[in-house]
């Protein structure tokens, strides 16, 4: 057994305001920023001061306890919760969330007063964040079983305590087994542009102690190539009812890279990640970013003045190259059955 995990709170509620780690001056400083109106929620969210899947979702629900002080009639409840849902495309959780918050909305009585149903959102927004933190733990569990020994597991981007409610999704997975004795040490892609690799899921692992190796993404084919990556796991932000499924730009290029070198590649998300109302990766809508993000590296810039980019923040990986989603509830082969499809609650 190797040294316990660290804590890590990148969102903590207080009666006053909504607490987030902002994750864009990480590693460099730990400041959090304190959301008091909808506008500030959201404004978080659509910049990456907060990001990750599931933490994007559970922000959502409590943005919308802030909501409901902000609002003075139920019409402005719903332009907040639009407001809320217009900050990133790709992420179903984001909707998942929101969708679960107005569900509790509309089961009050009629009449319900605004302030009355603040409290009624507080309960559901801190369900959401303990069954996410739930889920990390049950994931971290079932994939245990992945790891060959002594594992050199790589992974991209940062699906840690960092984008969840808990230990993390790939990134608690392997935080976990490491913990267990089975890992030997991470290789960490830089994720560009805006290295949550390198900034974040470093971060993390350095804070637990655990041996890792950050890489330009484009060095991920010779690092295969050499025969040094056992496994490869990362998270994912939309999985459809066929098991294609979005993930931060470059994932799909692992997927490919792991096929070709015959290393397993790994899924691990919770239930809510998974949108059954999506046939396959094809309808997934994909967020493209500002240009600059791509011309500049760190605040310098680095192409001409004038220099037209092509930004996509997620592609798209198709399930034959997955050898095994990790959820909450065990470890799936794709697609998912047709049948099982029929019988999966959508978790709204
Ligand atoms: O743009 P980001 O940083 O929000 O993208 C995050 C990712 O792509 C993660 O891998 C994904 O959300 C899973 S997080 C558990």
């Amino acid at each position: 057994m190797n040294t316990p995990l660290t804590q890590i709170t990148p969102l903590r509620w207080t009666d006053d305001c909504l607490e987030l780690l902002d994750q864009r001056q990480l590693p460099g400083e730990e400041v959090y920023l304190h959301c008091r109106c909808v506008e500030e929620v959201a404004e978080a969210i659509r910049t990456l001061a907060v990001r990750g899947a599931p933490l994007i979702g559970i922000t959502a629900a409590y943005g919308m306890v802030i909501a409901a002080r902000q609002a003075t009639q139920r019409a402005d409840l719903a332009a907040l919760r639009d407001l809320l849902a217009g900050t990133r495309p790709t992420a179903v959780n984001l909707f998942w969330a929101l969708e679960r918050c107005w569900r509790v909305v509309d089961a009050q009585p009629a009449g319900t007063s605004l302030s009355a149903l603040a409290p009624v959102l507080l309960a559901e927004a801190r369900a959401i964040h303990q069954q996410d933190a739930d889920a990390c733990d049950a994931m971290a569990l079932a994939g245990q079983a992945v790891f060959p020994p002594g594992a050199r597991v790589l992974t991209h981007c940062n699906a840690g305590a960092l984008a969840t409610g808990g230990i993390g999704t790939a990134l608690g997975v392997i935080r976990a087994a490491y913990a267990a004795g089975h890992v030997a040490h991470v290789w960490v892609d830089e994720t560009r542009p805006l290295l949550q690799g390198a900034r974040l899921t470093a971060w993390e692992l350095q804070r637990d102690g655990i041996p890792y190796r950050l890489l330009c993404d484009n060095m991920a084919a010779s690092l295969m190539a050499s025969g040094q990556v056992d496994l490869v796991i990362v998270g994912a932000d939309r999985i459809t009812r066929n098991g294609d499924f979005a993930n931060k730009i470059g994932t799909y290029g692992v997927a490919v890279l792991a096929e070709a070198h015959g290393i397993p590649f790994y899924v691990a998300a919770p239930w809510s990640t998974i949108d059954l109302s999506l046939a396959d990766g094809s309808q997934i809508p994909v967020e493209f970013r500002h240009d600059e993000e791509i011309c500049s590296l760190g605040g310098v810039r680095t192409a001409p003045a004038g220099t037209q980019g092509w930004n996509p923040a997620f592609d798209v990986t198709p399930a034959r190259l997955v050898r095994g989603l990790i959820t909450e509830r065990g470890i799936h082969t794709l697609p998912f059955p047709e049948a099982e499809c029929g019988a999966i609650p959508t978790n709204i």
